[in-house]
């Protein structure tokens, strides 16, 4: 792997325990004070106004550590990251798993599965213009396979270049995220033909651990 790309995925987790660090805060000591505020208040309108603050930071709180990740799993975690991110548009999501179940997925695996779906999804929202996203999560045999369709307007896969000064690094950080777990990852879209991104994870069966362990 090249300088960069080590760089590149250190850079990534000191930005998950940045991310940790604002989270606990958020929580610990933001919303904790709002809420006591909150019961002081006797205007009902500044109490409206001080609880969709708090839904707010909340939110923003399980973005930047998804706690229910822990809880309840990738699939649950996913599915209030979706219904989240697409409320209030026009795109619909829709989440499928096929024999996946909850424990399938542990650990720093289960959270660059999700890290990977927060990006992609975050991209169906900025560019896709789409009616439809679906999120599909499958454990088949020894693999565990990721796929994020969209039905929106598309993009030419030759006009990006990956990890460019100039572009993104959402796609880039998908592939690099993959590699790290030795995963293949396939990225599929043309002008008007909407988005297909699909990463496999593999068990090493030789020594017959579970796919989360890697
Ligand atoms: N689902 C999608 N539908 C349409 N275009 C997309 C989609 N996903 C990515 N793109 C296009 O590919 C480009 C690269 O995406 P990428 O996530 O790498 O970077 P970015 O979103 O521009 O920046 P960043 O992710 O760093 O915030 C986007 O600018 C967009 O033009
Ligand atoms: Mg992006």
């Amino acid at each position: 792997m090249e300088e960069r790309e080590h760089y590149l995925l250190k850079l990534q987790d000191m930005r998950e325990r940045e991310r940790q660090d604002l989270a606990v805060y958020l929580h610990n000591r933001v919303l904790q004070d709002m809420g006591e505020i909150k019961l002081t208040m006797e205007n009902e309108n500044s109490s409206e106004k001080l609880q969709s603050c708090i839904d707010r930071i909340r939110r923003i709180t399980y973005n930047l550590v998804p706690v229910h990740l822990e809880n309840t799993g990738l699939a649950a975690a996913v599915s209030e990251l979706g219904s989240q991110y697409f409320q209030n548009d026009a795109c619909h999501f829709e989440l499928h798993q096929f024999g996946f179940k909850k424990d399938d997925l542990k650990g720093d695996l289960r959270l660059i599965c999700f890290r990977i779906i927060q990006e992609a999804l975050n991209n169906v929202k900025k560019y896709a213009q789409a009616s439809l996203v679906k999120v599909t999560l499958t454990k088949l045999n020894n693999r565990f396979i990721l796929l994020i369709e969209d039905n929106g307007i598309g993009f030419n896969l030759n006009n990006r270049k990956a990890g460019e000064e100039k572009g993104g690094l959402g796609l880039f950080m998908i592939s690099l995220l993959a590699e790290r777990k030795k995963a293949e990852v396939t990225i599929e879209s043309k002008p008007g033909e909407g988005t297909r991104i699909r990463v496999v994870f593999f068990q090493r069966e030789e020594e017959n651990e579970s796919v989360s362990d890697r």
